[in-house]
């Protein structure tokens, strides 16, 4: 099989990790990486990940996510922040970023306005900078999750928890930030359950 297949194939959202085993440092790292080179709207990298490790803050973490073991049992959990005030545009950030593709005053200018009319345009009517941002952390997820599966990690998206729970417990400045989702990493314990799909012949069409 190909690599890419084996890895999505691999991949599972596992409800029951191995709480004795732990991912070595120099492969955590590269999940990272594999999150650090998603793509983002306008590559303005609308993330920012939380690494908790601290066994105190886990167990008070698994509190507002539903109870979950996946939490304390995993190796490695992430809460992956999405950016609020920092990518509306006229901030300095987004300012930033496009500074540092070294285009000329004219051209970053004109990016500048780009992104201004695309957000009045197409994101302020249909959603907030806070779910905007969270489709791009969703991104990097995808790509943590199915990366770590090519290194042999199991992982687990949770979206079952308390947003403003968690943002409390982590002390977020929900003026930047707020919650998107987290992710644990880590070993299965035992077999998993059969993966449930429809038909993709349902789920396609061609026209
Ligand atoms: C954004 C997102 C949030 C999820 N949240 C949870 C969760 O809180 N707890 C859980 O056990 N599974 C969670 N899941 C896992 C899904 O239930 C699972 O991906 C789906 O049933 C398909 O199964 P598979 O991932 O094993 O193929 C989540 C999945 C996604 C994509």
């Amino acid at each position: 099989m190909q690599a890419f297949m084996q890895a999505m194939s691999f991949r599972h959202a596992c409800k029951k990790f191995d709480p004795a085993r732990t991912i070595p440092a120099d492969e955590f790292q590269q999940i990272l990486e594999f999150a650090h080179l998603s793509p983002s709207s306008f590559g303005m990298e609308h993330w920012r990940f939380v690494v908790v490790q601290t066994p105190a803050l886990r167990a008070k973490l698994r509190e507002v996510c539903w109870n979950q073991p996946q939490i304390t049992d995993s190796s490695h959990v992430v809460v992956i922040l999405a950016k609020v005030a920092e990518v509306e545009p006229g901030s300095e950030y987004v300012q930033r970023l496009f500074e540092r593709r070294g285009l000329p005053e004219a051209a970053k200018q004109a990016y500048l306005a780009k992104y201004a009319a695309h957000y009045d345009a197409e994101i302020r009517p249909y959603m907030n900078t806070f779910a905007w941002s969270s489709k791009q952390c969703y991104i990097a997820l995808a790509n943590m999750m199915t990366g770590a599966a090519s290194l042999g990690i199991d992982s687990c998206p949770i979206e079952g928890m308390s947003k403003e729970g968690v943002e409390t417990l982590l002390e977020i400045d929900t003026q930047r930030y707020g919650v998107a989702v987290a992710v644990a990493f880590g070993y299965r314990a035992g077999e998993q359950t059969p993966r449930l799909r429809q038909a993709l012949d349902d789920l396609v069409e061609y026209r």
